[in-house]
This record gives C-alpha cells, structure tokens and sequence, in this order.
C-alpha cells in the first residue's frame, strides 16, 4: 500500500546517504523502513556510533536529543516536529534544582526520558535497561534523587536495594493504559501466559509481572520465547506480532497507545529527507552538561 512511497524514501535515502533509527514504539512500516530499531539505550548507542551525513531518528524529542548530543557530526532529523513526551515534559531545570536543595549531596539520576537542561542537571543518566546499574554504581550513603518516573525509579530502587526519593513523574500511556483488573482478566483468560511489562507501569501491575524488561529486554525474550502477554505501548506489542505471527502475543489492554510515538508517518519521513527537516539542534552550553550525565552512563553500559 505504501510501496511508491517507500520506493521514494528509499532513493532519497541513498542520495543522501542517510539512515533511519526508530524506537521499539514507532508504527510497524516505520520500523520495516528503518536500518536500526531498538529500545532507547542501544539507539543511544547507535547514534553515537554511526557515522552518515544524515541520521533521520523516528521516535520523540529527547531520543533525537540525545543522539545530537551524542554524534555533533551529523545531522539528525526528527520527522514529526511534535513529537514529545509528556513524561518528560513533567520536571523542568529549575523544578530539578529546588528538589536538590531539599536533599543537598544526593546523588541525581534522571531517566533519558528528560529535557536536555534536566540532563545537565543530572549526575547520570539511566534507560529502563541499566536504571538499576546505574543506582548501583552510586555511592550508598545518601538516598539517591531520580526524576522524573515514579515507577521506574521505584521499581529501580527495589532491585538495586538503594533508598530513592522519586519525582511525582510518570508517562501517562503505562500509568493509565493499564489497571490491576486487566491482568485478572487476562491471566483468567490465558492462564500459561508469561506476563512482560516495562518499569515505566504502575506498581500495582509490576506487582503481577513475571519480568520487567526494557522493549530491547522484551525484544530478546522473544527470540526464544512464545505465549506472551505484554505490558507496554501497543505499537511494540503489534511489532512483536508482525516479527513472528506464528507466536501467541497479546496485549495487556488496548487502551496504552503512545500517540506521540505514533505521530512519525512514512510522509513525514519523505519530507524529512527531502526538505532536511526538522534539524535537531541543542545549546552547546546546555549539551556539554547533558553530555557529562549520558556518557557516565554510557561507560556503564
Ligand atoms: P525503552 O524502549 O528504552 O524501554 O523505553 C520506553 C519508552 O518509553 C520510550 O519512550
Ligand atoms: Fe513518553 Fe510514555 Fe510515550 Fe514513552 S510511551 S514517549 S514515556 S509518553
């Protein structure tokens, strides 16, 4: 159905020499399309590995952020200019810095799931795959701040066996996509089924799981394994059922749709590499702290 269009981006592509990333999350002809997919640290990683003139990322603000931060040399486009994240939309640089002050000396981690300025603000950043490495590898006599997901800085903190005073931060599409309730009718339903869900979900449905994975994390668990029901944006959950049909994938609930993840069409990625837009560019100022926190990170990694 998108064949001509695909055909289109393809050349453009090349002409421009040019590569797609796109986030776990993104519609599946976006992920088709795309040269690299994976969950937010390996396409951190990616992007500060890959070299090309020109690295459209098809995902949300603070991931194109931080691939800018991370690779100076080339330009990265992110295709849908609205495409944020609410979640980190949730605490802003001076919010960051008043919560220091209440706990002076604490060791602050925020989730990639930021601003660039609340990076900067940061000791270290962290994803939901290396959240717990990361609390681990801070000292151990003062609590540590985490901002801004509750769930995952909680949830983090538990495995770590750290003590951590979150911000009251959370993505909307984990905290109100899914209710306890929905896991009593699904295991009632498919009573074999192993239960995944990503960090970011309400501890009241972390509770039930029998993994919390990283959408990379549930991406390897795939390979080998099968009958599956998957807390996380639905976008990723009808990738994982496109990857392998002949697998039993369902979701938790219907209703986690990450519209932002879903604003990126195949239009948007034409005109991204047609008129090079929309260049993502930080303040050096800015970059070079927020580059401190995700580089600590990185080294972890
Ligand atoms: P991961 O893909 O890193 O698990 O993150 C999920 C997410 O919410 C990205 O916005
Ligand atoms: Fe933000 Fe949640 Fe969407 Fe991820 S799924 S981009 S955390 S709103």
């Amino acid at each position: 159905m998108y064949t001509e269009l695909i055909a289109k981006i393809k050349t453009l592509k090349q002409e421009k020499d040019a590569l797609i990333l796109a986030h776990n999350y993104q519609a599946v002809e976006i992920q088709d399309l795309a040269d690299y997919r994976g969950d937010s640290l390996q396409l951190s990683i990616l992007a500060a590995e890959l070299k090309a003139p020109t690295i459209v990322f098809c995902g949300v603000k603070f991931m194109a952020e931080t691939a800018a931060i991370l690779n100076p040399t080339s330009d990265i486009l992110l295709p849908a200019v609205d495409a944020g994240c609410p979640m980190a939309d949730m605490i802003d640089a001076n919010q960051l810095k008043k919560f220091k002050k209440k706990y002076p000396g604490s060791p602050v981690v925020c989730y990639v799931n930021s601003s660039v300025e609340v990076k900067a603000e940061s000791d270290i950043c962290c994803t939901s795959s290396n959240a717990v490495k990361v609390m681990q590898s801070l000292p151990e006599d003062l609590p540590i701040l985490f901002v801004p997901d509750k769930n995952l800085g909680s949830w983090a903190a538990k495995q770590a066996g750290r003590k951590v005073i979150t911000w009251d931060g959370y993505c909307p599409v984990h905290q109100w996509g899914f209710y306890e309730q929905h896991v009593f009718d699904i295991r009632e339903k498919y009573p074999d089924y192993t239960l995944l869900a990503h960090p970011e979900c309400d501890p009241d449905i972390i509770q039930h799981a029998d993994l919390v994975l990283s959408t990379g994390g549930m991406m390897n668990w795939m390979l080998t394994g099968d009958n599956v029901i998957i807390a996380t944006e639905n976008g990723f959950t009808k990738y994982l059922q496109h990857l392998y049909p002949e697998k039993n994938i369902v979701s938790l609930s219907a209703q986690a749709n990450c519209k932002n993840m879903k604003r990126t069409t195949l239009e948007h990625v034409y005109e991204a590499l047609l008129k090079h837009q929309y260049l993502i560019k930080v303040d050096p100022a800015i970059a070079e702290g927020a580059k401190k926190s995700i580089s600590r990170m990185l080294e972890l990694s």
